[in-house]
Formats: structure tokens, C-alpha cells, sequence
């Protein structure tokens, strides 16, 4: 089983655990109660406004910004390395951010690129766990006509929750061979092999989540606990609502993310040209860092 960091570990292990796993939920559904951090400058931020992203970060693991001006690509990719965030996934980096929108060309087939729903997933998650996606931006320049909303849950609550539900299903999530993804050499981002890999690692400072809903082409551990460990996972992310938040992101909002799990809601989009939703996304191999 992987630990959580010596902040969280009280949460699991001691016997006031239940006490401070309530605390923290307590404090996790505050902030993301919360409005956006107001960002006067994304280029260069100011210290209370890298004090209040780096608080949030701490509880929830991502965060909700606003730009109080309209940001470019520049500006956001800018924000993004005031965070830590320098390691761009390596087949977008000459491109910078990845331009998210209907598409009626060869991206099509892929759902990012549709107005469909994207169900509950890391991004990455068929990625090698030697080169993980440990961050993710996802900054909107345009938001649908109707729906859309994005949501993102904390990844560690949901390890907190389930070790409190049962240790055993932490420690089978954990196994290097809980899910496999087979390969697929017409990838939107390139050929890949097939990865196996564990659900939660621990990386550097924090546990690490890898994780999708689809269950096409997912191969999970067939054994019983294996199973029973990602139906409890299932209704962690179908149950606790509470948990979730849930925004229709405006016009140069955006959220930072130690890449928990995050779903999109489907939309409908405008009819006139080049009025689309349109987000710029962001996968990089750092963790959040941001410096006081
Ligand atoms: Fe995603």
C-alpha cells in the first residue's frame, strides 16, 4: 500500500483518523465552495495571490483561477510556469497548449473533440508510470453555448475514503498490474504500447492517481478483491457529489490540477463560426510548486 504525505497520513492511520479525515473534507468542500482566485496578471502573479492558490492546492489538489483580463496562450503558459508546471508533455511541447474544440477533421473520432460527455478520468492514464502526467491545465477561452461544466474531485480524498472503507482496497489499487490498457498504434497523440500500471502510486510529495471510467478496452485484475477495490472506487466518484466541483468555467477561467480525476459535461455548441467552446489543455510531467 502507498502512503499518503506525513500532512495526510493522520487521516488513515491514527486513531483520531476519523476526526481528521472530517476535517479536511470539511475544509475540501470549503474551497471548492469557494469563488475563483482572482489573477490581476497572469504573466507575473503577486504573492497573496500565489499565498491563496498554493492553500487551495494543499486541500484540494487543484485549483480555480480567473483572469482578470483575457490571457493568450502565452499568458496562460506563463501562469502554468509560475506553478512549477516547466515539463510539457513531450508531443505537445513544440505546439505549447493543446487547443480543445469540436473538431470535423481527423480528431473527430476521439471524444475530447466532440460535444459528447468525457467521463471520469487522469489524463494520461495510458501513459507509462515511469513518465507520468502529474499536472494538468485546462483554461477556458470560450465556453459552449449551453453546458459543458467541468468537474474535478481530489484524488487523495478519494484514497482517504476508500482506506477508511477498507485498507485492502488501497492496497489492491495499488498492485503494477491493476490496469492495463492494450495498445493502440492510431492514438491522437502518437502510437503507444500497452501499459499496465497501478491505480495510486506515490510520487514525490503526493500520491498519484491514474484511472478512467470507460470500460472498453480497460483490462482491470480479474481476482474478487481486485474487483470489489474499483466498484467501491465507482461509487466514491458516483455518490459523492459533495465532493465534486462543478463549474460552467467563463471566459479566461481555468483550473490547475495535480491531474485528478475530471469529467466534462456534453454541450451544445454555437452555430456561428469560430464561436465554439474552446479550452486550452495542458499536460505536464511536474507537480503544482508554488514558490511563496
Ligand atoms: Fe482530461
Amino acid at each position: 500500500m502507498v502512503s499518503l504525505s506525513s500532512v495526510k497520513v493522520d487521516y488513515v492511520s491514527s486513531d483520531g483518523s476519523k476526526d481528521r479525515l472530517l476535517e479536511w473534507l470539511d475544509n475540501y468542500r470549503a474551497i471548492i465552495a469557494l469563488p475563483p482566485v482572482d489573477i490581476a496578471d497572469p504573466t507575473s502573479l503577486r504573492h497573496e495571490e500565489r499565498k491563496e492558490l498554493r492553500r487551495r492546492v494543499a486541500v484540494s489538489n487543484f485549483v480555480h483561477y480567473r483572469c482578470l483580463q483575457s490571457a493568450n496562450e502565452a499568458a496562460v503558459l506563463t501562469l502554468c510556469h509560475q506553478a512549477g508546471l516547466q515539463n510539457l508533455h513531450q508531443r505537445s511541447a513544440a505546439k505549447g497548449l493543446k487547443r480543445i474544440q469540436v473538431s470535423t477533421g481527423s480528431n473527430a473520432r476521439y471524444i475530447p473533440y466532440t460535444n459528447s460527455e468525457l467521463n471520469w478520468h487522469t489524463d494520461g492514464y495510458y501513459f507509462p508510470v515511469t513518465h507520468p502526467i502529474r499536472a494538468m491545465l485546462l483554461h477556458c477561452v470560450r465556453p459552449a453555448l449551453q453546458g459543458g461544466a467541468t468537474e474535478l474531485i481530489n484524488h487523495e480524498i478519494i484514497y482517504a475514503l476508500l482506506a477508511q472503507q477498507n485498507p485492502d482496497y488501497v492496497a489492491a489499487l495499488s498492485q503494477r498490474d491493476m490496469m492495463t490498457i492494450p495498445a493502440n498504434l492510431d492514438a491522437p497523440d502518437g502510437p503507444r504500447q500497452a501499459q499496465s500500471g497501478p491505480v495510486f502510486w506515490q510520487g514525490p510529495d503526493r500520491i498519484c492517481m491514474r484511472y478512467t471510467t470507460r470500460r472498453h478496452n480497460i483490462q482491470w485484475r480479474e481476482d474478487s478483491l481486485s474487483r470489489e477495490a474499483v466498484e467501491a472506487l465507482r461509487n466514491i466518484l458516483k455518490q459523492r457529489s459533495d465532493l465534486v466541483f462543478n463549474r460552467q468555467l467563463k471566459p479566461s477561467e481555468g483550473v490547475l490540477s495535480n491531474n485528478t480525476p475530471h469529467r466534462r459535461e456534453s454541450f451544445q455548441d454555437s452555430t456561428e463560426q469560430n464561436q465554439g467552446r474552446l479550452f486550452y489543455r495542458g499536460r505536464f510531467h511536474d507537480n503544482i510548486q508554488i514558490p511563496s
